[in-house]
């Protein structure tokens, strides 16, 4: 049964995807009419019910503590007896197979903090339904497999509420008396409720139109409040780049007349792609060189993107259910990275994917809140929005893609549209179209849904000189995840190519090698000189490689591999390997990374983006997770260490690209991009050298700047020191921007990631500042969000860190437990540290525990975390 929520229940109960069935009473029309005010507004909705098969069962209505104003059936009211509560839901038997029920209810837009439902941020009252928001608006089977037809009516206050948007087509509009207006909108394709948006306020627009292959003209529209529309350039030329690129690469066309999108500040996630009417966090929009970063410019493309391909991936296709959340995630994301990687270098793009996955999904992976892509059960479905079911579900589709080559995984595709066009449909029914289309058999690859954990692969090469023969010996373990001790080996698809080690030719090129066995063997002919293995290339398969090739053949591959990512990845183990050894035996030999450095540094073949990556050295968290015990003072030790040695012995080198990729007026090109990049890289490495002149070379970037990318890039390198400079530039930013909520984040994040020794003080401080909300997730994040991603400052022996996080969490989860809950996973990780760490970790998580009236948000995650 996909019995949902139950207000009544004390201990959350657990909803499983083997209970799924079909909803009993399907709803075809909904009209819903609201009457707009943040204190008190009165939602009317009329739903067309008809009974799906022959059944006796009630209708059930998901509600969230309204209470049901008025009930009619076919016109009449209500009997009492006719209908009960079953926790905050309503139960309804109904005598026909086709009603019309009428309901109303009054909600309080102002005092919802969850940001769930229908809000208000900023002056404006927006809607934020998925998963499981609509049922804070109305009376509803709030679940993804009921389809309706919407109609929607509004009215509010024409002053403070001048422009009245909704999905799909405006229909009409009028003016009231007293000052009231009202305006109509009808979204003629079939939606889950979890895509119904409406947004009322003062928005100002910037319009443009995009003619689509058909030759139909859409009215483009992004809304925001008018000192910003300035900052919605970007943002545009993203949603038309984006609506040319999924015609030509995907062959979808958008299907009505608008397309609106508006920006709002207080917001759970990036944004969400309502039918016709995306609502975005204000940080995917605005965009302009003096406030937004390179890095900020990527994300707002990259989302508006992701947004605006659900309306195939998500919206014509949704789910099912919630299990099958990676059904429009995982291939929502792989659309939006394949886009990307379009628009700039695809090598660069990749790095920055791989280095997010390594980032936020492998140690997910490989901890307590661990779940397969297609999770098999949730108490809180907010809790599944991750990195797994993102970002991994991306990896999964795009190893589909790989295996099934670029004509049958287009023409999996659109089969797959074609079939479930209007339809809510399943991962299963995803990979039985990929399977159609192709002929090949993806049996085994189902385990990507199933199994979760990432995979581990041992790779070695014995070559016999006489013969030429390569064998590459290849071996898999999945390791077990929680409710999953033993795993089956999976299909694993392995780019390989290897390189001579004199004459750095690859004998054959690049191969595709399926592994999908325990253990493997792969011969390679004709290999007439000591071969270097180079695995994994692009990143095929996201599993992690382990191999025993030495510190000169990962210098060869760094300097000559014609794969770019193979190259950053040898650089990156390189340096991983040195770090580790330094670790464990309090030695170090940077010998190696130096040389290596020092080639891809001075390689003017190289474009700067690309070196720019490759330079750095891989952050704590990630050298962290390459060991069995953290050992946070170690590993900042060794890598600070160095980090000063790469300074010091290539400050030649770093001067040089400094000035050589000191920028002319602010562009936004990928060359223009990768000199601020490399140009802010080499600043830290020259500051890590702690030449005397560093300092003021960071000030006066911070000065001189034009854009947002060298001003923070100058501004974060100056906030890790602790020269007088480092507080001129900050009290400057504070005074510049003070008035930008999105640039004054900058200004949290900035001194949360500090590496100096006073960060967690520092942090503490910070909580208590005037311009620190929890109010506002951007803002929470900033420095919350922030502070826990830098592994020497949170996990600072005295435990400080932990207790202030834990604060955090029970302070946020009163407002909006959704956003509390996300702050939950550091906390979790204590197995992988210390016992004296992770005994304070722990206590942690029971203070967390011990709160009264915690969410189901927090419980589930703290509950599961501390097991
Ligand atoms: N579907 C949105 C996306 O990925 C995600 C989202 C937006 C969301 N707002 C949310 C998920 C609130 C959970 C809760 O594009
Ligand atoms: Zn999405």
């Amino acid at each position: 049964m996909l019995d949902i929520q139950s207000a009544a229940a004390e201990t959350p109960h657990l909803i499983r995807r083997e209970d799924y069935r079909p909803p009993d009473w399907l709803v075809p029309d909904i009209a819903l009419d609201f009457v707009l005010d943040p204190s008190a507004t009165r939602v009317k909705a009329v739903l067309s019910l008809v009974r799906n098969g022959a059944h006796a069962r009630p209708l059930r209505l998901e509600g969230a503590g309204q209470e049901p104003l008025a009930l009619r059936l076919d016109g009449t009211p209500l009997d009492a007896d006719a209908w009960r509560r079953d926790g905050m839901a309503l139960l309804i038997d109904l005598p026909g197979d086709a009603h019309r029920l009428e309901t109303e209810v009054e909600i309080v837009p102002e005092t919802n903090t969850q940001l769930m439902g229908l809000y208000a941020s900023g002056g404006l009252l927006c809607t934020q339904c998925e998963a499981e928001g609509f049922r804070r608006i109305t009376y509803f089977p709030d679940r993804p497999d009921v389809l309706s037809r919407y109609k929607v009516r509004m009215e509010a206050d024409k002053a403070r509420f001048p422009v009245l948007l909704a999905n799909g087509d405006p229909i009409a509009q009028g003016d009231l008396e007293g000052g009231r207006h009202w305006a109509e909108w009808h979204d003629p394709f079939p939606k889950p409720c979890y895509l119904f948006a409406l947004v009322a306020g003062d928005l100002a627009v910037n319009r443009d139109s995009f003619t689509t292959m058909s030759g139909r003209a859409v009215t483009l529209g992004i809304w925001v409040r008018e000192a910003d529309i300035g900052k919605t350039h970007h943002a545009m030329a993203a949603l038309k780049a984006s609506m040319a690129w999924d015609e030509r690469v995907y062959g979808r066309e958008y299907d009505l007349d608008v397309f609106n999108i508006v920006a709002v500040s207080d917001f759970n996630f990036g944004a969400m792609e309502n039918k016709g009417l995306n609502v975005f966090n204000s940080r995917y929009i605005l965009a302009d060189p003096d406030t937004a970063t390179d890095a900020d410019y990527d994300a707002v493309a990259g989302v508006v993107a992701h947004e605006y391909f659900h309306n195939w991936s998500g919206n014509r296709v949704t789910c099912r259910d919630w299990f099958q959340l990676s059904l429009k995630e995982g291939f929502t994301v792989f659309r939006d990275q394949s886009f990307s990687a379009d628009q700039g270098s695809a090598a660069v793009k990749r790095i920055e994917d791989v280095r997010a996955l390594r980032a936020a999904q492998f140690p997910e992976d490989g901890g307590p809140l661990a779940h397969p892509i297609r999770p098999e059960a949730y108490m809180e479905i907010s809790n599944f929005y991750t990195a797994t079911i993102y970002n991994k579900g991306a990896e999964v589709i795009r190893m589909l893609s790989t295996i099934l080559g670029p004509t049958d995984f287009r023409a999996g595709c659109d089969l797959y549209f074609t079939q479930h066009d209007g339809t809510a449909a399943t991962c299963e029914d995803f990979v039985a179209a990929m399977e159609e289309a192709s002929g090949k058999d993806l049996a085994r690859f189902r385990l990507w849904y199933s199994q979760a954990g990432t995979p581990r692969v041992r790779a070695s090469i014995d070559w016999e000189a006489p013969g030429g023969r390569a064998r590459l010996k290849l071996a898999q373990d999945v390791p077990a995840t929680p409710g999953q001790p033993v795993k089956e080996p999976m299909p694993l698809p392995l780019k390989v190519s290897l390189f001579g080690e004199l004459s750095g030719e690859s004998f054959g090129g690049e191969r595709l090698v399926m592994l999908d066995e325990a253990h493997q063997e792969v011969l390679f002919e004709g290999v007439s000189e000591r071969p270097i293995l180079s695995i994994n290339r692009g990143f095929s398969a996201p599993v992690i490689v382990e191999t025993d090739r030495s510190a000169a053949d990962l210098a060869f591959l760094s300097g000559h591999d014609d794969d770019p990512f193979a190259r950053y990845e040898a650089m990156q183990q390189l340096m991983i390997d040195t770090l580790l050894s330094a670790v464990s035996t309090g030695e170090a030999d940077h010998a190696p990374v130096i040389d290596a450095v020092r080639r891809t540094l001075t390689n003017n073949a190289l474009d700067r983006a690309f070196i720019a990556e490759a330079v750095l050295l891989p952050t704590e968290a990630f050298i962290g997770d390459q060991m069995l015990v953290v050992d946070p003072d170690a590993i900042r030790r060794e890598r600070d260490a160095l980090r000063i040695a790469l300074g010091s012995e290539l400050i030649d080198e770093w001067r040089a690209a400094y000035a050589a990729s000191k920028s002319g007026p602010f562009e936004y090109s990928p060359s223009a991009k990768g000199a601020r990049r490399l140009r802010t890289v080499a600043l830290g490495y020259i500051a890590a050298a702690g030449v005397p002149d560093a300092p003021r070379l960071a000030l006066a970037q911070y000065r001189g700047a034009d854009n947002m990318t060298d001003r923070q890039g100058a501004l974060g390198v100056l906030a890790n020191g602790t020269a007088a400079e480092r507080e001129e530039a900050l009290a400057d930013f504070y005074g510049r921007y003070k008035g930008d909520a999105l640039v004054l984040d900058k200004w949290f994040t900035t001194q949360a990631l500090s590496t100096r020794d006073d960060t967690v003080e520092v942090v503490e401080a910070l909580a208590q500042h005037p311009d620190f909300t929890l109010a506002n997730p951007n803002r929470l994040r900033s420095l919350v969000g922030a502070f826990t991603a830098n592994q020497r400052a949170f996990h600072d022996a005295s435990g400080r860190g932990y207790r202030f996080l834990a604060d955090m969490v029970i302070a946020v989860d009163r407002l909006n437990p959704q956003t509390a809950a996300k702050l939950i996973p550091p906390l979790g990780r204590w197995r992988r540290f210390d016992t004296h760490r992770a005994t304070l970790m722990k206590a942690e998580l029971e203070w967390v525990l011990a709160t009264p009236g915690l969410s189901k948000d927090v419980f589930e995650q703290a509950s599961k975390s501390i097991v």
